[in-house]
């Protein structure tokens, strides 16, 4: 069995741990190339000389997997559609690039025959997309509810615990939980990408008919006695359509999503014939995302011939 090939742009608070991660699986994995803004700053990494800031020449059918662990829309967006067409497997973390270019990606995986998988990008470690995607396979999605950021969660939850707002959001930023501009943790951008990815595989093509987006700040941080607060992403098919909203609520103190503690993410899923599925683990952080983008890198080598 030869290695399987790889690929990855970013080498970030996650791309570094997941580099780190894919060299101690070095009978399986073999890094060829790491795409970064600023190569001059890795001279010293075990992976000196593999670092490349050519993002033009940079998809080429000449590996296995391409790992996209970069930020921003583009030029992971670009990326991950050049090496689906060129029929080599993706796997991203990048939910912001993949929610923009969903339909294409989609489309480039079908005619190549690549596979194109995004795990990381909802829910870090928890395995909500793996869960949903085995769903839709028997059964129709009447609702999703989750809790999806846990930059967001574990502010929540330092508040409660007496924390300033400030402090529990620097302490987010420390341990590697929130995005590059921590904003996008708050006002319902991060959560509402990873929706869309959700929306997308849950039902496909429906557009919302209503979409309510609201923000955390430290004065909406008002935890009720005896209740919990979480801020939840939903989409619910209604008599009228799709209904979706990301926003703080009010729960009971035993719900199961006020049960997601810190940066962990949880999500329960209901089918049309009554059942719910519940999904738990460790949403935000270098660590289970790295997990989670390996398990994907190793499902795509399962699949190269
Ligand atoms: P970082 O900002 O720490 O790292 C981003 C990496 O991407 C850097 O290595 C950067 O290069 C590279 N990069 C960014 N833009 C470009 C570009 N235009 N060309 C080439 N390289 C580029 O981010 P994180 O590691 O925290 O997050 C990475 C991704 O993972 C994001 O999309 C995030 O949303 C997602 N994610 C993060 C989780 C977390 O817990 N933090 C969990 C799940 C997903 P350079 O270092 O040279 O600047
Ligand atoms: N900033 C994100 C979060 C990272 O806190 O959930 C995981 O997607």
């Amino acid at each position: 069995n030869r290695k399987l090939r790889v690929a990855v742009m970013g080498a970030g608070g996650v791309g570094s741990m997941f580099l780190q991660r894919a060299m101690e699986w070095s009978d399986l994995i073999e890094i060829d190339r790491v795409l970064v803004r600023d190569p001059s700053k890795r001279r010293d990494h075990p992976l000196a000389g593999k670092f490349t800031s050519d993002a033009r020449n940079f998809a080429r059918a000449d590996v296995d997997v391409f790992v996209d662990i970069g930020t921003g829309v583009s030029p992971s967006a670009e990326l991950l559609e050049q090496f689906l067409k060129l029929g080599v497997g993706v796997t991203s973390a990048n939910k912001q690039a993949v929610a923009s270019v969903q339909g294409k990606l989609k489309d480039a995986a079908k005619s190549s025959g690549a596979l194109l998988t995004y795990s990381a990008s909802v829910g870090g470690g928890a395995p909500i997309i793996e869960a949903l995607t085995r769903a839709v396979k028997s059964h129709k999605i009447k609702s999703i509810a989750g809790v999806v950021n846990g930059t967001s969660n574990f502010v929540i939850d330092q508040v409660e615990a007496g924390k300033t707002f400030d402090a529990a959001m620097d302490e987010a930023r420390r341990l590697g939980f929130a995005e590059p501009d921590s904003t996008a943790d708050l006002d319902g951008t991060d959560v509402g990408a990873k929706l869309k990815l959700l929306r997308e595989i849950a039902f496909p093509g429906v557009t919302p008919v209503h979409v309510e987006v609201g923000a955390i700040t430290d004065e909406s941080l008002v935890i009720p006695k005896g209740k919990g607060l979480r801020y939840v992403a939903r989409a619910i098919m209604t008599e009228k359509g799709l209904e979706v909203s990301m926003k703080l609520e009010e729960l009971e103190a035993d719900h199961y999503l006020v049960g997601a503690k810190g940066e962990q993410n949880r999500a329960i899923i209901e089918l049309d014939n009554g059942e719910f599925w519940y999904v738990t683990g460790k949403g935000a952080g270098a660590w289970p995302t790295s997990e989670s983008l390996l398990a994907d890198t190793l499902e795509i080598g399962r699949h190269v011939k």
